[in-house]
């Protein structure tokens, strides 16, 4: 190992698969990291855009680390389980997220999420890198059963994209998400891993979604994202959905449902408890000139 450099890569096709196929791998329940469901969810934009968005590390051909570009100035990153505390391949990826003109972030403002205890957490505050905004992880062990939601679900195919793009957009504010982005989303390659359920309340109004991601039997899947109508909230639709999502999980059999979102989203935290989720320890981004 010692002495082989360590090269930065834009996947061509074929690895975009492999990065793909390693973040299936290296889920782990306890640990909240980049899942293979934030490339499916990313891949909405296109698989050209998705595959110049992934950075990866390889050393004598094996994947170190799989960044995503969630935004110009966001690189998402996990790595290798065995290599959190390579102290080689943390070096690398200082000097290339720090250092513009790398292919990977610009000058000034950027984020980096990373798994919390990988070593590259305590170099990149030498370099006067911040904690950001809090997140907050929510975990449902999948082991028992989960009960009905009390709500008619969908499961969304071409038939049902145009429903699954307004629920989006009348979940999130200032959402672009259109029926052609759920197509170049279905034809990702994480989504054959992956489902999207739509809620119905008794007047037959589609109400509230979710779009499910395994990462492969006796591993966590991801929830990204859940949303319920503007126009319906307050009736217990979150909590439904978010429990159709954790059933639709421990269908692919996945070990647990993960999720994670903004701590100060103190409405998504009490859905997702009230489904059956547990909270984590809170996790941040490392930031450059948060402030300037
Ligand atoms: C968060 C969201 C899904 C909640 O949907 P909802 O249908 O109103 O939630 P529910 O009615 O099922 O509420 C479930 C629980 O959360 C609580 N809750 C919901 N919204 C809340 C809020 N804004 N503040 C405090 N508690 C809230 C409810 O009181 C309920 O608690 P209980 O089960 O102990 O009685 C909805 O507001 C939404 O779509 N927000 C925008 C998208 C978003 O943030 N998604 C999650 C990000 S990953």
């Amino acid at each position: 190992m010692g002495g082989m450099a360590i090269e930065l890569r834009t996947p061509a096709m074929d690895e975009l698969g492999e990065a793909v196929s390693v973040l299936r791998e290296w889920q782990q329940d306890t640990v909240m990291q980049l899942h293979p469901g934030d490339v499916g969810w990313f891949w909405r934009a296109g698989t050209e855009a998705t595959a110049a968005a992934i950075r990866i590390w390889k050393r004598a051909g094996e994947v170190l680390a799989v960044g995503l570009l969630d935004g110009p100035r966001l690189l998402r990153m996990t790595i290798a389980p065995g290599a959190w505390r390579d102290e080689e391949l943390a070096r690398r990826l200082v000097a290339d997220v720090v250092e513009p003109n790398r292919g990977v972030l610009p000058q000034g403002k950027a984020c980096l999420e990373a798994p919390m205890g990988a070593l590259i957490q305590e170099l990149l505050p030498e370099h006067g890198w911040s904690a950001g905004e809090p997140w907050t992880p929510l975990h449902r062990d999948l082991a028992g059963p989960v009960k009905d939601p009390g709500l008619r679900i969908e499961l969304v195919g071409p038939e049902l994209a145009r429903v699954r793009a307004v629920l989006q957009r009348a979940s999130f504010d200032g959402s672009p998400f259109s029926d052609e982005h759920w197509h170049a989303m279905a034809c990702g390659l994480p989504y054959a891993d992956a489902r999207c359920l739509v809620g119905y309340d008794d007047e037959g109004d589609a109400v509230a979604t979710v779009t499910v991601w395994s990462a492969g039997p006796g591993r966590p899947g991801l929830l990204e994202p859940m949303g319920v109508h503007r126009e319906h909230r307050g009736r217990g639709h979150g909590k439904a959905i978010s429990i159709a999502a954790a059933a639709a999980l421990k269908e692919f059999g996945s070990s647990s449902a993960m999720v994670c979102t903004p701590s100060t989203n103190t409405g998504a935290v009490a859905t997702y408890r009230s489904a059956g989720f547990v909270r984590f320890p809170e996790v941040r981004d490392l930031c450059r000139d948060v402030r300037s």
